[in-house]
């Protein structure tokens, strides 16, 4: 695959901002993108020629950086008329940590498991399992139980549901990448928030959509920018409870009034975390036709890697029949276990949301206390803060951030075109006191990125 001198500059973003010389920066910021997975490996970059004119800088400058990049080994320009995306053997070469304690992962919006719940319910899914013994054990669409606590999750957000409108998949993501491989042609047009999940954009790119972003601003979705940008659109992808990254919850009448005027992808993995708010109706109570998907990833733990898709009877025929060509189902001891947890959630999702406030205030107070130049607000639930920081600065941060001691996803990861420079997510979804170290940190981080100092490590994955 080419990318386009345009699409690069466009990924790019504020590489002109930062201290060293240009080339520098310019190869520091590609060897970034390829890191984050948005320059995908094996994808020919533009000609130096072509990426100079983008840019707006000499030849030279982007001869430089590639050279810089091929000698590290990220791209390849043997034998090819382009340079290739590759990643080296070790693409993060170690580097004694400023910081000596053990790295703090702030690229993660993710809750640990309720180890005894979980304990008690693996032991009663395996007391069921041999139920299934007779069986092939190749259920496709999902064991029947775990259809039917679907149906009574959605039943309890307002939504009467059947478990034959129930596919089990391996977690939300699987759901996503399933709907975007069976409806998404290339070249169609995906309508999604901005910012979004990044694994989403990641998604829709693999099936070769063309994204089309509508700004998710601090005062929520546009209903009418949706209406106009759905005109066409093949899917629109929307997060209305507890948004990631931004944690905003869309309010019941701005739900009722949105019509982006094509099929709509409702992903309510984050629906139960619900910190300031009764939990929302499940979106598809107003919108019949929607095609919902859901997790136990974040109200219960991410190992379960359960997942769900609610849609009619025509659109689970089509995802059901385009499922053999990655996978033949779900393992059943888990979607057992899945079944009694999902049963048992509002027995224990009191303690996780109680926790859940604890750890977003003792955040937000760390944060106004080390960065009161920052912009956090609070939102009503959800796992993360969509921090405004006071300079584009997103990327460097999170370049250096593993030389102190934490890592984060940066703001970019969340958009598309080198947007959100001036953002980053920062989750609560860790103890207070590790969460008031990680700030600390982030701190020592910053004066670094202020003083010019460049990072050298990888930048982690994110949820
Ligand atoms: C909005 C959203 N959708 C989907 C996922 C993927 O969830 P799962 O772990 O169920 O694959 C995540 C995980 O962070 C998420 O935040």
């Amino acid at each position: 695959m080419k990318i386009s001198a345009s699409v690069v500059a466009q990924m790019l973003g504020a590489w002109q901002v930062g201290p060293g010389p240009a080339h520098q920066r310019l190869s520091d910021r590609l060897r970034l993108l390829v890191l984050d997975g948005r320059l995908v490996l094996d994808a020919a970059l533009p000609s130096e020629r072509d990426l100079a004119l983008a840019l707006g800088v000499s030849r030279t400058t982007v001869g430089t950086a590639y050279r810089s990049l091929a000698d590290t080994q990220f791209i390849d320009t043997r034998a090819r008329s382009r340079a290739v995306i590759r990643l080296p053997d070790d693409p993060a070469p170690h580097r004694q940590a400023a910081s000596s304690s053990p790295t703090i992962d702030l690229s993660f919006a993710a809750p640990a498991a309720p180890g005894p719940i979980l304990h008690r319910a693996f032991d009663t899914a395996l007391e069921r399992l041999p139920r299934y013994f007779d069986r092939r054990g190749y259920e496709r669409d999902g064991v029947v139980e775990l259809r039917e606590s679907v149906a009574r999750w959605y039943a309890g957000r307002g939504l009467p549901t059947r478990p034959d409108q129930i596919m089990i998949t391996n977690g939300a993501q699987h759901a996503l990448a399933l709907i975007a491989r069976t409806l998404v042609r290339p070249g169609d047009r995906v309508v999604i928030d901005h910012p979004t999940y990044p694994h989403a954009i990641r998604a829709f790119t693999d099936a070769r959509a063309r994204l089309v972003p509508v700004a998710l601003e601090p005062d929520g979705w546009n209903v009418e920018q949706l209406r106009v940008a759905g005109r066409g659109a093949a899917l629109a992808y929307l997060i209305p409870d507890f948004h990631n990254p931004t944690g905003q919850c869309m309010p019941a009448h701005v739900r009722r009034r949105l019509d982006p005027g094509c099929p709509v992808v409702i992903d309510e993995t984050m629906a139960d975390l619900a910190i300031d708010l009764p939990r929302p109706v499940a979106f598809a109570a107003d919108h019949p036709d929607a095609i919902s998907i859901g997790s136990t990833s974040k109200s219960i733990w991410g190992g379960l890697r359960i997942g769900w898709i609610r849609a009619g009877s025509s659109i689970l025929t089509r995802l059901s029949r385009m499922r053999p060509g990655t996978d033949l189902g779900t393992p059943i001891l888990e979607q057992l276990a899945a079944s009694i947890l999902l049963d048992g959630l509002d027995t224990h999702l009191p303690d996780r949301i109680h926790r859940l406030r604890e750890q977003r205030d003792g955040l937000y107070a760390a944060l106004a206390q080390h960065f009161p130049d920052w912009t956090v607000s609070i939102p009503p639930g959800g796992l993360s803060f969509w921090v405004v920081l006071d300079q584009p600065i997103s990327s460097r941060l999170a370049a250096i951030a593993p030389d102190y001691g934490i890592t984060l996803a940066a703001g970019p990861r969340f958009g598309i075109g080198g947007a959100f420079e001036r953002h980053v997510r920062l989750p609560y979804s860790l103890p207070v006191d590790e969460l008031a170290s990680a700030v600390e940190q982030l701190a020592a981080a910053r004066r670094a990125v202020v003083r010019g100092e460049r990072g050298k490590h990888e930048p982690s994955t994110v949820a």
